[in-house]
Formats: C-alpha cells, structure tokens, sequence
C-alpha cells in the first residue's frame, strides 16, 4: 500500500504548517492548498523540498479535484485583524470553501474531512465554560459576524453534508492557540506582547486586563487534531480542543515581561466590539474520546514561541514575515 494521501488546506497558516510537518513525519504525504492570504512560504520551508510535500496556490472558494484519503480544512484567516480586511471574502472562504471541500469529500467516497472550527461559535458565553451542547451567544450583524456566522454555518453544513450523505465528518472547536509560525503582526495577543516586549515597545492590553482567556501550546493541539482524525465514523464532534487553564490578560503580559527580560510599559486602550469576556473550554468530550489533554505549560510553551520570535525578528525586525 501507498503512502496515505493528505490534503490540509490553509496549509502555509500558523496550525496547518505544523500540521502539514507532523503528516509529513507521520509518512504521510501531503498536499497543501493556500492561497497566500495570511499563510507564508516561510512557514513551509523546513520542508518545501521533501518529495512527499506539495503546495498548490489556489483559493479554496474555487473547486478543486485532487485524489487524497483524507481531508483537512484550516483555510481561513483567523485573527480578527485579517478576517475583517475583507469580511465578504472571509465568509466566502468559510461557507465555499466548506462547499468545496464537501463536495471533493463526497466525489472521493469514504474520505474523512475534518474542520477547523473555532470556540468563536459560542460568541460571548453565557455559560462558563463552555461545552459543545451550548448554542452560544452571537452577534449576527457585528464586526466579528463574519467569521462567528461563517464558521457556525460551515459546521452547520459539515453536519448536513453527513446527514444527506454520509459524509465522515470531524468538527473541532478550536480554542486559542500559539506557537512558532503565528503571524507576527496579526493582533492575537500572544504573539502581539511577545513582539512588543521583544522589540522593547509598549505591551497593549484591551480593557483593564481582567479578561480571562485559556491558551494551547500548538503541539498539544496538533496532538489532538491527530487522534480526532483517526476516531472512527461515528465520532463526529463538535468537540472542544483547547486548554482549560485560564489566564488574565494582565498575568499574561506580566509572564510574557518576565520570561523575555523586557522592560517594556503596560498601556491601556478601550476594548474592541464584542470582546468576549470569558474564554475556557470544557474539553471533558476530548478527553473521554481521544484519551488527550493538553500537557505543554503556558510557561513552556511561551519559552518555545518566544525563542522562535527572537529568530524571526532578528532575520527581518521590522517587516511582517
Ligand atoms: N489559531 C487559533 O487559535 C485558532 C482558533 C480557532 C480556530 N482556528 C481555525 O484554524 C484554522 C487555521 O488558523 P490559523 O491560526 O493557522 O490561521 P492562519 O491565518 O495562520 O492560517 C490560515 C491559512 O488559510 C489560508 N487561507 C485563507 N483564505 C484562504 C482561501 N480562500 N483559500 C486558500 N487558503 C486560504 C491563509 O493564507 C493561511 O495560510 C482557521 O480555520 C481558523 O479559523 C484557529
């Protein structure tokens, strides 16, 4: 038997380089689409000339018929800096692109999609913390509509494509995630204080910093993406990945001061729109299936990431990369 065939999409992006890495060390061969909107060729370059790798540009709104065995979608911009630059082709990107990748899913029979979807589903939760059975509470015309309302209705026709065809589907809820390879000037607020105290600017923090959220080393994620993957049919998910530990923004940005020597300055500025409050998931699901739970410390992972960013900027300090 061939080596098993696997198609990421959003490849070049912060989780799909690491998950296009781990296929690939698995002996997977993989097929990466990206079309270059947040992702980087620079992400891809400890293994852009392994033969079992290879990257197509293409836009995933766009039908693509490629022969694979299984199915990741990650294509997506994922900060909200990015996602609302062009909100109309954000949920294009969602809702087509979830289409397209179903429909190559249902041309190929029997080959398991998994989705990248986002704990972003549950809005501002009214319930703390959030398993899968809550509906969540969502803003359907605000600023971060496009990408809340976009990826409900990928899950949503995640679940129709296997209920009217028996799709194999694998739907994550995706929690808060860092790591190597974060976009470095995307806003999310981990690789935002680590730039800012690496570069010695001011750390901003939204609000007054008592906003709790819970962060994932992106290898933990990766863990899980993996072993979802290999559940069999009847586990379709939602499931809830992420870490459950809980942080303040302010503990945050003080850790993050700290562990890179920096003397940078707090400063404060007015929260954004519809600015969850709250932010931890109850990943009981994950752990009674997959046997998984996160085993990667804030403290550890931020060494990692940290030390990766002191790389990264010292190759191109000022440019994004
Ligand atoms: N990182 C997190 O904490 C997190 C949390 C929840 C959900 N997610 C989801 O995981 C996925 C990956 O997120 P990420 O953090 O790696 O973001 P990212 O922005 O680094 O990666 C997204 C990738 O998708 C590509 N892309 C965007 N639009 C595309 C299109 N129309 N066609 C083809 N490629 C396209 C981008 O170029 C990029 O490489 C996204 O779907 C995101 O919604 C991520």
């Amino acid at each position: 038997m061939g080596k098993k065939r696997v198609l990421v999409t959003g490849g070049a992006g912060f989780l799909g380089s690491h998950l296009c890495e781990r296929l690939l060390a698995q002996g997977c061969e993989v097929l990466c689409v990206d079309n270059f909107f947040t992702g980087s060729k620079n992400n891809l370059l400890p293994f852009l000339n392994n033969p079992f790798f290879e990257l197509i540009r293409h836009d995933v709104c766009q039908p693509l018929h490629v022969e694979v065995d299984e199915i990741y979608n990650l294509a997506c911009p994922a900060s909200p800096i990015h996602y609302q630059f062009d909100p109309v082709q954000t949920i294009k990107t969602s809702i087509e692109g979830a289409i397209n990748m179903l429909t190559l899913a249902k041309e190929l029979k029997d080959v398991k999609i998994f989705q990248a979807s986002t704990s972003e589903v549950y809005g501002d939760p009214h319930e703390h913390p959030q398993k899968e059975s809550y509906w969540g509470n969502v803003n359907p015309t605000g600023l971060r509509s496009c990408y809340d309302e976009s990826k409900r209705c990928a899950e949503t026709l995640f679940f129709d494509y296997k209920r009217q065809y028996g799709i194999p589907i694998k739907v994550a809820r995706i929690f808060n995630t860092y790591g190597p390879n974060m976009h470095p000037n995307d806003g999310r607020v981990v690789s935002n204080f680590i730039v800012q105290a690496l570069r010695g600017e001011p750390i901003t923090i939204y609000g007054d910093g008592s906003q709790t959220r819970s962060f994932c080393y992106v290898d933990d994620l990766i863990d899980a993406f993996l072993l979802f993957m290999a559940t069999d049919q009847s586990i379709t998910g939602p499931m809830n990945l992420g870490n459950p530990v809980e942080f303040h923004m302010l503990a945050l940005a003080e850790l993050v001061l700290k562990l890179t020597g920096s003397s940078s300055q707090l400063i404060f500025k007015p929260l954004p729109s519809d600015d969850p409050k709250q932010r931890r998931p109850d990943i009981t699901l994950a752990q009674t299936t997959l046997n998984w739970q996160p085993k990667i410390s804030l403290e550890e992972g931020l060494l990692r990431t940290i030390q990766y960013f002191r790389e990264a900027l010292a190759v191109a300090p000022q440019r994004s990369l």
